[in-house]
């Protein structure tokens, strides 16, 4: 069967509660003929990097919407705005804060910017094992070990929707002159109604990266940087994201950008009270069997036995595709294009396998031991060596679980038996380890 074949087959069967936040919901396709917008930068369209016509009224659209200074449209996801975000907000040598639970994408930024890292380890809910909010308090204390941070990342909202306080953490960083900026790639939601968070954007942030298509009605790979405050440099974040887009931008995502805008400049109130009230109706059904909502109410986590497990039985069972599985929880992902139908149809199948949550606890993976930049692990020569084996030496290449992607051990780390063992237990448990292939990780040589 051809990719088309197969999706369709896939999409007709089955109900999606994973990204894209359009949930595949006709009421909220925007175009019949795909390739009649399919265009390039011809008189009447406009260029992204340089843009002043439709594009420029879409941008300014965007940051009237969420308060932003200034707003880039993204047509390489989130993965673009961090990239260029964080490239266009220091100088190679310098020494930056992220927290650990950031995308990948934020790790690769870092080796390509030739930055030294300084990593906080943020919260850790042990019975799911997930990362939780990146407290003020560790973010002060990291600026007054490493006063010359320039720039520090925070991921907020988390993949599973927990938020951190921005606000605190924005005038501890500006309190030392540097510049934050939040990766809201789970966030683009926030601010339209009083149900969910306000954006980063509102809170001091002064660069902000959203993914339109994680939680909103808009085609995978679309995205928004903000620019929020006079710290930020415009012009460098423009050049940045000429470096990290493409010089064709599918009009065709920027119209399902475009369209995602406008609607919720006409309906967000409507829509997102629509949203709220079926959210609350199925967490009535479903009581204790989805965790109590995070900041974000919309993101549904499901405690279990086993993820992996989970998910295949909604799959297999009841048709119900959900964003990922956990060693012990499963997450569903909602949107405002969720249906009744929808809703009806997870709180039916929950009520039925009725899932227990497991009791046993999964340890914070270990903190990492630095041996050299990510830039330098970059460029060195590599080996590829059984992991158990590999102790002691130096990673050359990232280990993640995807999803959410957050990196398990970055290049320039030092292998150590308890990041074996970490990894190790994850694999037990059914979750699978990009960057370790036939048990081999890649190090240094
Ligand atoms: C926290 C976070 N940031 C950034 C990204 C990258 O977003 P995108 O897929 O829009 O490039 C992801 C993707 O899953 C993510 O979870």
């Amino acid at each position: 069967m051809s990719v088309e074949q197969t999706l369709r087959t896939l999409a007709n069967d089955t109900y999606p509660f994973h990204m894209p936040g359009h949930k595949r919901n006709p009421a909220f396709a925007f175009c019949e003929h795909p390739i009649a917008l399919d265009t390039t930068e011809v008189t009447g369209s406009d260029n992204l990097h340089d843009a002043h016509g439709i594009l420029a009224d879409s941008m300014a659209l965007a940051a009237r919407l969420v308060g932003a200074r200034r707003s880039f449209l993204l047509v390489g996801g989130a993965t673009a705005g961090l990239l260029a975000g964080i490239s266009a907000s220091v100088r190679r040598g310098d020494t930056v804060l992220v927290a650990r639970n950031c995308h990948r994408a934020v790790a690769h930024a870092l080796a390509l910017a030739g930055v030294h890292p300084v990593w906080l380890q943020p919260e850790w809910n042990a019975s799911l094992g997930v990362y939780g909010a990146r407290s003020p308090d560790t973010v002060r204390q990291a600026l007054t070990a490493h006063p010359e941070a320039t720039l520090t990342i925070v991921t907020s909202p988390t993949y599973e929707g927990v938020t951190s306080d921005i606000t605190a953490i924005a005038d501890t960083v500006h309190a030392t002159g540097g510049l934050l900026l939040v990766d809201e790639a789970h966030g683009a939601h926030f601010g339209y109604a009083k149900d969910f968070p306000p954006s980063a954007v509102t809170l001091g942030a002064d660069i902000v990266v959203q993914s339109l298509h994680k939680t909103l009605p808009a085609p995978t790979q679309t995205a928004l940087l903000h620019a929020c405050s006079s710290r930020t440099d415009a012009a460098r974040l423009a050049r940045q994201l000429a470096v990290f887009q493409t010089s064709s931008p599918s009009y065709l995502l920027m119209a399902g950008i475009d369209n995602c805008l406008r609607l919720l400049d006409r309906e967000a109130d409507a829509l997102f009270a629509a949203y709220s009230k079926r959210l609350t109706a199925f967490r009535r059904r479903v009581g204790s069997l989805v965790l109590s909502p995070n900041a974000d109410s919309g993101k549904l986590i499901i405690p279990c036995e086993n993820g992996a497990t989970l998910a295949d039985r909604l799959r297999t069972e009841f048709r119900l595709e959900t964003e990922m599985s956990g060693a012990h929880h499963v997450l569903a992902m909602t949107s405002i294009a969720d249906t009744d139908e929808g809703f009806d149809r997870l709180a039916t199948a929950l009520t039925a396998i009725a899932p227990a949550p497991s009791t046993e606890s999964i340890p914070c993976p270990p903190a990492p031991e630095i041996v050299c930049t990510p830039a330098e692990a970059a460029d060195a020569d590599r080996q590829w060596m059984p992991l158990t084996e590999a102790v002691g030496r130096t990673i050359a290449e990232e280990c993640y679980a995807y999803p959410p992607g957050i990196p398990l051990a970055v290049p320039g780390e030092r292998v150590t038996d308890a990041l074996v063992a970490h990894v190790q237990a994850l694999q037990n448990a059914g979750v699978e380890i990009l960057g370790i292939a036939d048990e081999k990780i890649a190090v240094i040589a």
